[in-house]
């Protein structure tokens, strides 16, 4: 169970206390949340920056883009503002651009870095350097050649920040990048393509090409902070922190660097191995969850079920001191496999009038009202269609709330296609209005002559979330709930009309209390995604916490569990999951088809994200596999099953 006490954030906490061996080659320092650490690099960045003032000196900066450092930025243009912090001696260098690349493209660097930190701060144009991805193709080795020797001229970079990419890339140094390059144009790998189509909404958008620092001129920085938030860098961050030194996994290079600092969130410690086998690393302080993850460690590793494990299996496995304490594998086994057998249920709204001391859910009142919180307008169905169905089928009085309009990932061409539906349709009933058919013919104009990249009108974005509405509509009365029940909630933090989502506010927070307040729900369900920071559904989650916390004095409200289900993308880690839905090989189907209702999201979506397969087929291989984990694990067989985990307050 996750609580805010004991998230397995803290539980990773009580495995750190007692370390005293690392597989780290670097210093990794972890913070509960991104903004935290951020705040803490920028804080070290203005004393440098303050110091050499006192000394009359000039600092030099190397930058990077992306989504890890912008609360660096944020806090640094924030001190400037209200600290009186100063960058007239600050000189910077940006670690890359992609090429070609117009400077004032939406998805330039060099705006990227006048949006967050230029245009608020007092550093004189002159002192900035960004590669430059206007210059022509055959220009392009003697300016790298003079960028690099730029950046020796200003004596070297003192503070350089990193991003790493999922490829292990820092800057665009992709794997292959040889030890001692130097400012150089490169090839972008798929993967980091893909990423970036965030940006550019369709991959055969996103330039090829980018001219970057190498990794030479990276390791030249006296010292370097490297960032990674989330549970999407954590593979990566892992290998680069634990691995061996390769060209593959450039990131691997700054092992070798005095004066270097990772700086990561929960999140993105996820795969080291202080978290991963703590007991690996020294005594831990055992508990439950934790005998748990060591359980279905050794059973995945060795490939036997749980009741099978022996003795053997945990001391080779390093788990001697647990065999000591829970006198040997044959209680230790059936204590969490008796643990795991009780999360399963086909009773997500609690089974009524049985015994519920085992199961994840409370057998009274046997009819609940459920809220079902979707960031995007499909999430429901990917995420939690199969309970969505159960508990309805089960007599329950289920509520959906579609977050956000999602009106971002709508193709052009499909919203084209209803604005031509509705001039026609107006002129084939005759009740045609000039005024009205001119706004529909404007929209039909501007999406055949739209750029790529170009914000759209607000009539486009009106008709591209009314596109989405009306597949959440379809989706959720398939699911059997009706008109009364499904939410439509516009959280205006979304409402950019760009890419980039704005910061929540209070106007989000306020409208997701308002719901929750008018329901009273004994179940609330929440995308419990931790993968992106910056992503929709993290937000969508912290909004569901702070109503959650506005509300936590009305009695009811001790009542309200929060349970949590996770993406497309991840599934929860086994020894998390609080309650695991299975679904027969027609439930899957019935799912599939409640997908389906999502027309505008099949056939390859905008921002498809970093997998390549339909979203119907990714939840339909992630139910599957968790499945499998539980039969691998020893207990029963399924075709599939959906997992949550509860979230516990501190004062319910
Ligand atoms: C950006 C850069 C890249 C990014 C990396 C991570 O200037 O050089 O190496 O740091 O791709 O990107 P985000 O931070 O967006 O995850």
């Amino acid at each position: 169970m996750l609580t805010t006490a004991n998230t397995s954030a803290s539980h990773q906490k009580s495995a750190l206390k007692f370390q005293f061996k690392t597989f780290e080659k670097l210093p990794v320092k972890v913070w509960d949340d991104s903004k935290e650490a951020s705040i803490h690099v920028a804080r070290s960045i203005a004393l440098a920056i303050r110091q050499k003032q006192q000394d009359g000196d000039r600092i030099v900066l190397g930058l990077a883009t992306g989504s890890s450092p912008i609360k660096v930025y944020q806090e640094l243009v924030r001190l400037h503002k209200e600290d009186g912090l100063s960058f007239h001696n600050v000189i910077t260098f940006n670690l890359d651009e992609y090429y070609p690349m117009p400077k004032e493209a939406p998805q330039s660097y060099w705006r990227f870095m006048h949006e967050h930190l230029f245009d608020h701060v007092d550093i004189p144009k002159s002192q900035i350097f960004i590669p430059n991805g206007e210059i022509a193709m055959e220009e392009v080795q003697g300016y790298c050649e003079w960028y690099e020797k730029q950046i020796d001229l200003h004596g070297g970079i003192d503070i350089q920040l990193l991003g790493i990419g999922r490829t292990g890339h820092i800057g665009f140094n992709e794997p292959g990048s040889w030890e001692s390059s130097t400012t150089r144009m490169v090839r972008l790998d798929n993967l980091t393509r893909r990423d970036a189509i965030k940006d550019f909404v369709f991959e055969e958008n996103v330039p090829t090409r980018a001219i970057t620092m190498g990794i030479a001129s990276i390791m030249k920085a006296r010292t370097i902070h490297l960032l990674a938030w989330g549970q999407h860098k954590a593979p990566i961050l892992a290998q680069a922190a634990e691995g061996e030194i390769s060209a593959t996994i450039p990131a691997t290079f700054l092992q070798k660097h005095k004066n270097i600092r990772i700086v990561i969130d929960m999140a993105a410690s996820e795969s080291l191995t202080r978290v991963t086998a703590p007991w690996l690393c020294g005594i831990c302080n055992w508990t439950e969850e934790l005998a748990c993850q060591a359980v279905t460690w050794v059973s995945q590793r060795t490939g036997k079920p749980i009741l099978k494990l022996t003795n053997e299996d945990y001391n080779e496995h390093g788990l001697s001191e647990l065999m000591l304490l829970e006198n040997g594998a044959y209680d230790l086994n059936i204590k969490i496999f008796n643990r795991l057998q009780h999360t399963i249920t086909g009773w997500p709204g609690g089974k009524a009038h049985a015994d519920d001391s085992t199961r994840p859910e409370r057998a009274e009142p046997a009819k609940k009202r459920c809220i079902i919180f979707s960031p995007h307008p499909d999430d429901d169905v990917i995420s939690m269609g199969g309970t969505f169905m159960r508990l309805v089928d089960q007599g329950h009085e289920v509520h959906v709330a579609y977050q956000t309009s999602g009106n971002i990932a709508v193709h052009d061409h499909d919203a084209c296609r209803f604005a031509e539906f509705l001039i026609e349709y107006g002129q084939s009933q005759g009740f045609a209005n000039e005024e009205i058919e001119q706004s529909y013919k404007k929209v039909v104009k501007f999406l055949k002559t739209k750029k790529t990249g170009e914000p759209d009108t607000p009539e486009v974005r009106t008709i591209k979330g009314l596109i989405r509405r009306g597949e959440a509509r379809a989706g959720a009365r398939y699911c059997g709930i009706g008109d009364s029940q499904i939410h439509f909630l516009d959280m205006p933090f979304y409402e950019t009309g760009k890419v980039r989502k704005g910061e929540i506010s209070d106007a989000d927070i306020e409208i997701v209390a308002h719901l929750i307040e008018k329901v009273q729900p004994h179940q609330v369900y929440a995308a419990g995604d931790l993968a992106d920071p910056h992503g929709t559904h993290r937000v969508c989650l912290d909004a569901i916490f702070a109503a959650f916390d506005r509300l936590k004095g009305h009695k009811w409200m001790k009542d309200c569990w929060l349970w949590l289900y996770r993406g497309a993308w991840h599934e929860f880690p086994i020894y998390e999951i609080d309650m695991a839905v299975p679904m027969s090989p027609d439930q899957v189907q019935r799912k599939q088809k409640a997908i389906f209702m999502h027309q505008s999201q099949k056939d390859s979506a905008p921002f498809p994200g970093e997998d390549a397969r339909e979203f119907w087929q990714r939840a339909k291989e992630r139910n599957k596999a968790t499945a499998e984990i539980y039969r691998k694990l020893g207990l029963a067989e399924y075709e599939a099953m959906e997992a949550f985990a509860r979230w516990k307050f501190d004062w319910q």
